[in-house]
């Protein structure tokens, strides 16, 4: 990075490498099982499985937010429990974290500074984070919505702000967890064009949650269907046109 202009990191290893990994909350009840997972550079890749089998809960230990039971959690290079830099993670989670009585571009601002390792709170942001912020708006049809307080929004509309919270970011891996639903079909195929193409022009990676099946087939590259019916649940890779539940 240089100066105010970031360029991505462009990585030629896998962006995220879990490698014998334990997930979930408690030592003796682990959630699922990962014994291999390699996500590269331009990737899409869909998590799929039942409610409450801990699609989220993967994403957080990917996110470092929650410690993996057992097993090394590898995301740009930096292996758990050390965490990547500032900005290079992207994380549209389930529960929006957005704050509600600000604005959207305030809260889309809040992305692209930290992508640009400024402080959150930076009264006089940069033009670049400006103009990152407008774009990741703009492409997910928010532009008349700029000064409207979150609180004001819709569901949609809100899962859309977080959305452009993370493009503008620019980061190297994006994590969205659900950020379709609540989403007519073509406000849908609007915010998977433009994080579609952000994944594939920047070599950033996508790991997704799709509850919907054949939707999660249909964007990536790869789904990964977290399996319940075992007293251990584990990752299944199928190719995008082969699934097994
Ligand atoms: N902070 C927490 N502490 C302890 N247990 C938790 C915590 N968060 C979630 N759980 C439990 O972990 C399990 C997996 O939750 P998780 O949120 O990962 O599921 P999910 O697959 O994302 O489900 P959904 O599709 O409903 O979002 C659930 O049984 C949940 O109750
Ligand atoms: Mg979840």
């Amino acid at each position: 990075m240089t100066g105010d202009s970031k360029e991505i990191e462009v990585y030629r290893n896998p962006i995220v490498r879990l490698l014998d990994v334990e997930i979930g909350y408690k030592k003796t009840e682990p959630l699922v099982k990962i014994p291999n997972l390699e996500i590269f550079p331009g990737e899409i890749v869909a998590i799929a499985g039942p409610s409450g089998v801990g699609k989220t809960t993967l994403l957080r230990t990917i996110a470092g937010l929650v410690r993996p039971i057992s097993g090394s959690v590898e995301v740009c290079g930096a292996v758990s429990p050390s965490k990547p830099s500032k900005g290079i993670l992207g994380y549209v989670p389930q529960r929006l974290g957005l704050i509600r009585h600000t604005s959207v571009m305030h809260n889309v601002m809040i992305g692209a500074n930290a992508g640009h390792n400024k402080s959150l709170w930076s009264i006089l942001p940069s033009s670049l984070a400006k103009k990152y912020a407008s774009e990741a708006i703009n492409s997910m049809g928010l532009s008349d919505k700029l000064r409207e307080p979150i609180r004001r929004l819709s569901g949609g509309q809100q899962r859309r702000v977080a959305t452009a919270r993370t493009l503008a970011q620019r980061p190297s891996l994006i994590m969205a967890d659900e950020f379709l639903s609540e989403l007519d079909e073509d406000t849908m195929d609007m915010v998977l064009t433009a994080v579609t193409q952000y994944v594939r022009q920047s070599g950033a990676a996508l790991l997704v949650v799709e509850h919907d099946v054949s939707r999660a087939k249909s964007m990536a590259d790869r789904l990964l269907v977290i399996d319940d019916g075992r007293v251990n649940p584990f990752i299944t890779e199928a190719t995008a046109m082969e699934v097994k539940i």
